[in-house]
């Protein structure tokens, strides 16, 4: 076998975050600008071209695949894409295959995914009021998120929910959110806005809330436990006595977990980003285009990971002129 990927700090890569398309049904205002320009065409990897880099990856060690975009499930051809993939789970050389979601397409595709292979999802939901989830979304429709989570639900999909934590705008739903996901038997995860994106964006800065307060808060009213839960992801988890369910913390700017990452995400155009929160980034395309054998692609991504940073750039400081991260969260799916 191939000699797994170890970074510089002696971290092994064995999760591969793929964000197959930069565009989204939706335009959550943490993610991206309302006018955003799309990708042309050529620049955007095919299916087969997606397939072939994620498999390159099994091949050096990923035991975890995650698709998200923009919105994986908007691009045309996923379930296709999705049912490749699944060749992995079933061989044994995966151990997940998994998509993170708005959910606003989760009502056609659930049963889809199960058939592929997929055991769990992670769908954002930031709200459960159906006008603030429109003003965060610009345009979205709570109901049919619900509607989507209630057929991955049937269709006996695990759901993570992912909350992110923004000041004045959700910070009174959390108990209800809590409730809610133990009732639905859904993972719940916070999450610390992270300042990407718009230059100067005032409204990140107003609205960041660090995780420590939203525990605190909780556990007034919920007895939280301390479980040893592991996903392969960052979140840090809970299990909440009353309910049964677990509660997942996300704190990039608070607690740093970088010291245990284990992911790298490639775009959809073949870019492959060593870290979320750093603009280091290394071209897998134009190797995976030269030739049809894997060896300049696989030397590629061996150099890429050989400069793996340390941890990220995210910083939240209003003596800090503009974000740390200029891209959009869409660009590489969080
Ligand atoms: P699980 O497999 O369920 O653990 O998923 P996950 O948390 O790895 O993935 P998900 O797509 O649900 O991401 C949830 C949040 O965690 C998003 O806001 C991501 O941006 C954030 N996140 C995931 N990995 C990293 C990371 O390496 N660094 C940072 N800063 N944030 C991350
Ligand atoms: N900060 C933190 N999380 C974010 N997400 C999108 N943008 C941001 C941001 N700026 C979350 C989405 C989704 C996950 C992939 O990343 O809510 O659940
Ligand atoms: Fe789309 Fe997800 Fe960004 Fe919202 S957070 S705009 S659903 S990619």
């Amino acid at each position: 076998a191939a000699a797994p990927l170890v970074d510089p700090f002696g971290r092994t890569v064995s999760y591969l975050r793929v964000s197959v398309t930069d565009r989204c049904d939706l335009r959550c205002v943490y993610c991206m600008a309302e006018d955003m320009s799309f990708l042309p065409k050529a620049e955007v990897l095919t299916l087969e071209e997606i397939d072939r880099v994620c498999s390159a990856f099994v091949k050096l060690g990923t035991r975890k695949l995650r698709l998200t975009g923009g919105e994986p499930l908007v691009r045309k051809g996923i379930h296709e894409l999705i049912h490749s993939l699944g060749r992995h789970v079933k061989a044994g050389d995966l151990d997940e295959l998994t998509l993170t979601t708005n959910g606003n397409m989760l009502f056609k595709y659930a049963g889809d995914l199960v058939e592929a292979g997929v055991r769990r999802i992670n769908v954002s939901l930031d709200t459960l009021d159906p006008h603030k989830f429109q003003a965060i979304t610009r345009w979205g429709r709570l109901d049919k998120v619900l509607g989507g989570l209630q057929a991955a639900k049937e269709a006996g999909l695990q759901v993570k929910i992912n909350t992110v934590a923004l000041k004045g705008v959700n910070d009174d739903e959390f108990h209800r959110l809590v409730g809610w996901c133990g009732e639905q038997g859904f993972d719940l995860t916070f999450i610390e806005v992270m300042p990407m994106g718009e230059i100067g964006d005032e409204a990140r800065l107003d609205q960041y809330l660090p995780l420590s307060l939203v525990r605190a808060e909780l556990a007034k009213r919920w007895t939280l436990d301390e479980i040893d839960y592991r996903t392969g992801g960052p979140a840090r988890y809970v299990r909440v006595a009353e309910t049964g369910g677990r509660i997942g913390f996300i704190t990039p700017l608070t607690h740093n977990f970088c010291e245990s990452c284990n992911r790298v995400r490639l775009t959809c155009t073949g870019t492959l980003y060593m870290c979320l929160g750093q603009e280091d980034a290394a071209d897998l395309r134009t190797p995976l285009r030269l030739s049809d054998d894997d060896g300049l692609l696989v030397q590629a991504v061996r150099d890429a990971i050989a400069r793996k940073p340390k941890g990220h750039d995210f910083i939240i400081d209003r003596r800090h002129q503009g974000p740390a991260v200029p891209r959009h969260m869409s660009v590489t799916g969080g």
